[in-house]
């Protein structure tokens, strides 16, 4: 399975084929905008725990490791790698870059992992020093890791990036980055403005056309670029949907349909069971009390947000469906949200 390959199928709902699993909630960053759920909660998945998750899921093709920083739990993570490795399932991690070497590369490699995914918002240490209020020694660990990643004749290496308003004007130049650093997957990811952030730094539709654009004109063209959780912002027949769909007739540029609620969900560290991390962190079971299956099947809430969220077209999640109680931020940047669900106390 290639990266974002579920996503570019469009799958709906029926069987649950991916799990993004946040195998702990701890992080050695603290990103503004960082919409992990519960980044305080200190439980810690086992590889014994997720084990019993996937035999429970005949259907299940991808596991994503997603934390909080899942690298600072690197034993579980090589040991989940290697119980999907040998029951045939992808597998892909989502990291900062900021701990890997080379010995903890060859664990990777020798566990079978798929895909290396860093974040990846900046070029130079400077800047990203400033923004994450980290010291500059954090950035060339990234670039290393991307590297190393690169050069691996397994993994394949994709980088990340949020377009949001520290990005807006130079997200050309982070692809321009990566692509020299041999980076040939390129994921723009939508900002969801999160729950510990509000909606102050999203960015209006106007300004986020004006960059796709700008981006997609300078991509290289041995890169393929994949948007995602566009569906969240642009409403399918307004203007703006309109001036973004030619791009994706190029075979380079993707637009990755959302599974979340349909054919993929989250775990929790804590073995809370959401519909989706970042735009709908709704609990809706939990693993130790409810086989996982079960809770795909029968939850009344996913039901309700699959009927009500999926369309056939964009697969979107909830945000152009009109929101009565909007604030006077989400009315200024023309998001018309649904009320986040409280994080668990
Ligand atoms: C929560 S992080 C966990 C993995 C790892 N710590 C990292 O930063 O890549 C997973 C991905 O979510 C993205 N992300 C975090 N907050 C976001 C937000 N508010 N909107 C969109 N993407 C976000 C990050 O850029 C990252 O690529
Ligand atoms: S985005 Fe990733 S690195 Fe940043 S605080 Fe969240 S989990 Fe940590």
């Amino acid at each position: 399975m290639t990266f974002k390959s579920l996503e570019m199928r469009k799958l709906g709902p029926g069987n649950l084929r991916a799990i993004e699993i946040g195998v702990t909630s701890r992080c050695n960053f603290r990103c503004s905008y960082c919409g992990a759920y519960d980044l305080l909660e200190r439980k810690i998945l086992s590889v014994e725990d997720v084990a019993r998750v996937i035999d429970s899921l005949p259907d299940l093709e991808r596991v994503k490791l997603s934390g909080g920083e899942v690298l600072l739990e690197f034993d579980i993570c090589v040991g989940i790698i290697e119980y999907c490795t040998a029951h045939g399932i992808s597998t892909q991690i989502n990291s900062n870059g900021t701990l890997l070497n080379d010995e903890k590369f060859n664990r990777l490699e020798a566990a079978g992992l798929d895909v290396l995914h860093f974040s990846l918002n900046h070029t130079d240490a400077a800047r990203h020093a400033e923004f994450y209020k980290v010291t500059e020694k954090m950035f060339p660990k990234i670039v290393y890791a991307v590297e190393r990643a690169v050069a691996s004749p397994t993994i394949d290496a994709v980088v990340e990036t949020i377009l949001f308003n520290e990005t807006e004007k130079t997200m050309a130049d982070v692809h321009r980055f990566a692509a020299d650093l041999g980076v040939a997957k390129h994921e723009i990811q939508m900002e969801i403005p999160s729950l510990h952030q509000g909606y102050e730094n999203t960015l209006d539709h106007d300004r986020i056309c004006d960059s796709i654009v700008e981006l997609v004109q300078a991509r290289r063209p041995e890169t393929t670029m994949f948007f995602s959780c566009l569906s969240a912002y642009f409403r399918p027949g307004s203007a703006h949907w309109a001036r973004l769909q030619p791009l994706f007739q190029d075979p380079g540029v993707i637009y990755a349909s959302c599974i979340e609620g349909k054919a993929q969900l989250h775990l929790h560290s804590n073995g809370d069971v959401m519909i989706c991390e970042l735009g709908n962190p709704d609990v809706i079971g939990n693993v130790f009390d409810t086989d996982m299956l079960a809770i795909y099947e029968n939850s009344p809430r996913l039901q309700a947000f699959v009927r009500s969220k999926h369309e056939d077209q964009t697969f979107s999640c909830f945000r152009h469906f009109d929101f009565p109680g909007q604030t006077e931020a989400q009315k200024k940047t023309g998001l018309t949200a649904l009320p986040m669900p409280s994080v668990r106390k």
